[in-house]
Order: structure tokens, then C-alpha cells, then sequence
């Protein structure tokens, strides 16, 4: 096995909880502070050391990333993108992308998640997915855990269940939207039987690895921030997060071609091209003092 290099970002559904902001554009095109949402799972990934990135979104907003993002290759990488013609499940991602993903072992994160930290817990896990398969999923403590999938751990720290949405969560354990797989994710996912809401649970998946023994689960300390942007309130919360920090550093967070540069995705002469076909702006002013200051 090697090192995973694949990521499906999965950016659709139908959002309508952010109605009316979600009729200009899905939730995931919104604004988070100074640049689309998307921008911060893309610059997880990329920080990860992923280069080879699926995007799935619906029929009407897919067309928008592909503008948005392209084919990856201005900052080094390779882009795919394929719709989900109706929001059926997160699992679905791995259906509807199992030729992108072939034997390689794979990540999965959505697109309304973004976290801020120091990512090691995220590249240990890649490491060991890549070198000895199974799958590996976080925990990370929440006040309100029925909102999302939920791990319960057992006296030696191994997860003993994971639920989805549990009206009595037996921890306050939520399991974020990353998840790293091995290839056995898309047979997983091809034989899944729709949940409760009618949907292929990703919980469903976690839970077959768990059932075989090969599901690890890593609890993300305080230090690490998972944003929540289900709401207007949290949107807000998630914006003034961000621009707090880089009004204070005067650095970026999740600035794509800055992270692509120092991963050495493209080199001076990539960054280079990159300001050349940005607009006057100070997204272009920050990657020139990038640039600069090597
Ligand atoms: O955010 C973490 C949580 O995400 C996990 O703790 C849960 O286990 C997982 O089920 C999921 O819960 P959500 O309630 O947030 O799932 P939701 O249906 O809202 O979908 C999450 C995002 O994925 C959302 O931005 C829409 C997008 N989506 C959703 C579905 C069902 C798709 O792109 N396609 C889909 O088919």
C-alpha cells in the first residue's frame, strides 16, 4: 500500500436550511470571511499532501466549481468532477466515484467542513491508512453530539459504537467530515441499504470497518478547531473565526496557491503565474508578498 494521494471533496445537497442565501449560490460557494467555503476542506486536503481532488456536487452548481477551481493544474494538481443527481447520501460519493478512486486508499471530506489546527492527527492518519489499510475517522467533543454521527469509546480508548444522529448519544463525541479509507470503501459503500433518512449513511460505512476490526478512531484535542456552517449564526461565527486570526497574523488561512507553493505542488515560477492571473485585489497583494518572502 502508499501513500493516499486521492480526495473526493463531496459539495452538494440542497442546503436549504441557508435559504434564501442558498439560491445564490450552494452552500459551499458561500463566502467564509475573504473566499468561497470550499477553499478550506481544499486547503485540508492539500495540506495532507493530496493532490488528486474529485469534486461531487449537483447538476446545477457543479458547472461553478469547475469554473471556480478548474482542472487543478494552476496549483499543481489534478481536479475531476462529477455530479450527484440527487442528494442520496454522503456513501454515495464512493459510488458515484469508484472509478476515480480504483485500488488506491482515499479521503473524504465535505465541503462544509473546515478545521483549523495543526493537521498531524490528519497526515498520521493518512500514513496509516496508506501503510496498513482499514479506515480511520475522528471524535471531537461537541455540546450538542445528537446533531451528527457520534463514537462511543470503551474503558481501553477503542470505539465500541457509532450512531447517527442518536436522540441519546452515548458520548459527546462527534465524527467530523473527514474519513480516510482503503479501497474496500467502495464495495462498502456498493452494497449499503439506505438508512433512516433514506440516505447511504457514511455512518453505515464507518460501521461495517468497525464490525470487521480495522476502524480506527482518533480523538482530536481542543487545540483543534472543526467549524460548524449550518446556520446563518454559525456561517458568522465561522467568518469572524477566520478574520480574527488573519487580521492578527496578517497571514491567510486556506489561501490555495500559498499552501501549494510550500507543499512544492508548483514552484516560484507556478506562484508567479498564479498572481499574474489575479486581479488587482489583496488576495493578489498577499500571494505577491508570499512571493517576496519565499
Ligand atoms: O459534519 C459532520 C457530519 O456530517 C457527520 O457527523 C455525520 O455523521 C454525517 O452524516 C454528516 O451529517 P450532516 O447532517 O451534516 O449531513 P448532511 O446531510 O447535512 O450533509 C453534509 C454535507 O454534505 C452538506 O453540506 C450537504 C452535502 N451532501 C449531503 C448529502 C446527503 C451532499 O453533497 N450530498 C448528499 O447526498
Amino acid at each position: 500500500m502508499s501513500h493516499p494521494t486521492k480526495a473526493i471533496i463531496l459539495a452538494g445537497g440542497a442546503g436549504t436550511r441557508l435559504h434564501p442565501l442558498s439560491r445564490i449560490a450552494c452552500k459551499q460557494l458561500l463566502p467564509v470571511y475573504d473566499k468561497p467555503m470550499i477553499y478550506y476542506p481544499l486547503a485540508t486536503l492539500m495540506l495532507g499532501g493530496l493532490r488528486e481532488v474529485l469534486f461531487i456536487s449537483t447538476p446545477k452548481d457543479l458547472p461553478m466549481f469547475r469554473d471556480l477551481l478548474g482542472d487543478g493544474r494552476r496549483l499543481g494538481m489534478r481536479f475531476e468532477y462529477i455530479e450527484q443527481p440527487k442528494p442520496a447520501g454522503l456513501a454515495q460519493a464512493y459510488v458515484l466515484g469508484a472509478d476515480f478512486v480504483g485500488k488506491d486508499p482515499s479521503c473524504l471530506i465535505l465541503g462544509d467542513n473546515i478545521f483549523y489546527g495543526k493537521l498531524d492527527f490528519f497526515r498520521a492518519a493518512l500514513a496509516q491508512v496508506g501503510s496498513g489499510g482499514g479506515a480511520c475517522v475522528f471524535g471531537y467533543q461537541v455540546k450538542d453530539p445528537e446533531r451528527y454521527g457520534v463514537v462511543e469509546f470503551g474503558a481501553d480508548g477503542r470505539a465500541i459504537s457509532i450512531e447517527e444522529k442518536p436522540p441519546k448519544p452515548k458520548s459527546h463525541f462527534a465524527v467530523p467530515g473527514l474519513y480516510v479509507y482503503d479501497s474496500d470503501v467502495v464495495d462498502i459503500a456498493k452494497n449499503l441499504k439506505p438508512g433512516a433518512r433514506g440516505e447511504l449513511e457514511i455512518t453505515d460505512v464507518n460501521r461495517e470497518y468497525l464490525r470487521r476490526g480495522t476502524l480506527h478512531v482518533k480523538v482530536l484535542g481542543r487545540g483543534m478547531a472543526w467549524l460548524d456552517t449550518g446556520t446563518q449564526q454559525s456561517l458568522l461565527d465561522a467568518s469572524n473565526y477566520i478574520a480574527a486570526i488573519e487580521n492578527r497574523q496578517g497571514l491567510k488561512i486556506a489561501c490555495l496557491e500559498e499552501i501549494a507553493y510550500h507543499q512544492g505542488f508548483i514552484d516560484r515560477a507556478g506562484l508567479e503565474a498564479c498572481i499574474a492571473d489575479s486581479p488587482k485585489s489583496p488576495y493578489r497583494e498577499y500571494l505577491e508578498m508570499v512571493l517576496k518572502e519565499g
